[in-house]
């Protein structure tokens, strides 16, 4: 499988699709959750239904809702049509083929967009972006999670600025957690490795964990870090 981005698709997942990729479970969903790098996922409205408000933070959010609308709709044809092209790379379990993927993105974006006036001034959707989180006090969450950008993104975010990012993710929250560990390419990131052993070395517990989400074919795991 061979993916073309030319830069990070403004395309977000939905709350189920966040408790599958990050085993949120039990008391997780009570915790104080920073999403980093949400970019129009449903996940924080939805959260917010639930009675649980997280803190989403990106670098979209300088936009508007109708300019993040806008920015999707101009890639999306032909991110599925890629998809289409690479259907044996993907599963098609959770998502039932590529026009029910466009779907539930479409839908996710509609949720997020609803929300995002709203979320903003209770600050909920905040700017900000990688490797460094300005004004955000040390481990003031309990859990930072990071969804489709980190090791995804392999290619255009070299191994220092992954050891900065998943340090400082470390440094504003207790735990950690990323999904998937796969590049675009639907290779293994050569920087899980190495981000996991700098995490060792510097103390913190780390490692990959199996979970119930499965659309890249062998993106079914996460990286699990916390502070000992
Ligand atoms: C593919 S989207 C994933 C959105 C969401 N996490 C999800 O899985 O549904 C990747 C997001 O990463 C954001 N992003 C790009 N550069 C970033 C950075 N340096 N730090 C944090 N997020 C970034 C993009 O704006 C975009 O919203």
């Amino acid at each position: 499988m061979s993916m073309k981005l030319e830069s990070v698709v403004p395309f977000g997942r939905s709350f189920d699709e966040y408790q599958l990729m990050f085993n949120l479970a039990g008391d997780d969903l009570s915790k104080n959750i920073l999403g980093v790098g949400d970019g129009p996922a449903s996940f924080n409205a939805e959260m917010l239904k639930r009675g649980h408000p997280v803190t989403s933070l990106d670098p979209l959010y300088e936009l508007s809702g109708k300019e993040i609308e806008r920015q999707f709709y101009r890639v999306v044809d032909d991110v599925i049509q890629q998809v289409k092209a690479t259907s044996e790379s993907w599963v098609w379990a959770y998502h039932k083929s590529p026009d029910d993927l466009r779907e539930n993105r479409e839908k996710a974006l509609r949720t997020f967009v609803k929300d995002y006036d709203s979320g903003k001034q209770q600050g909920r959707y905040r700017i900000g972006e990688l490797p460094k989180l300005d004004g955000i006090k040390d481990e003031s969450y309990d859990l930072a999670i990071c969804s489709h950008f980190l090791f995804l993104y392999s290619d255009h975010f070299d191994c220092a600025f992954h050891q900065s990012a998943i340090h400082e993710m470390l440094r504003v929250a207790s735990e950690i957690r990323v999904f998937p560990l796969l590049t675009l390419n639907g290779e293994y990131s050569p920087y899980v490795e190495p981000v996991i052993q700098a995490l060792r070395a510097n103390g913190f517990a780390a490692g990959i964990k199996k979970v119930a989400y499965e659309l890249q074919r062998g993106g079914n795991e996460m990286l699990l870090a916390r502070h000992p």
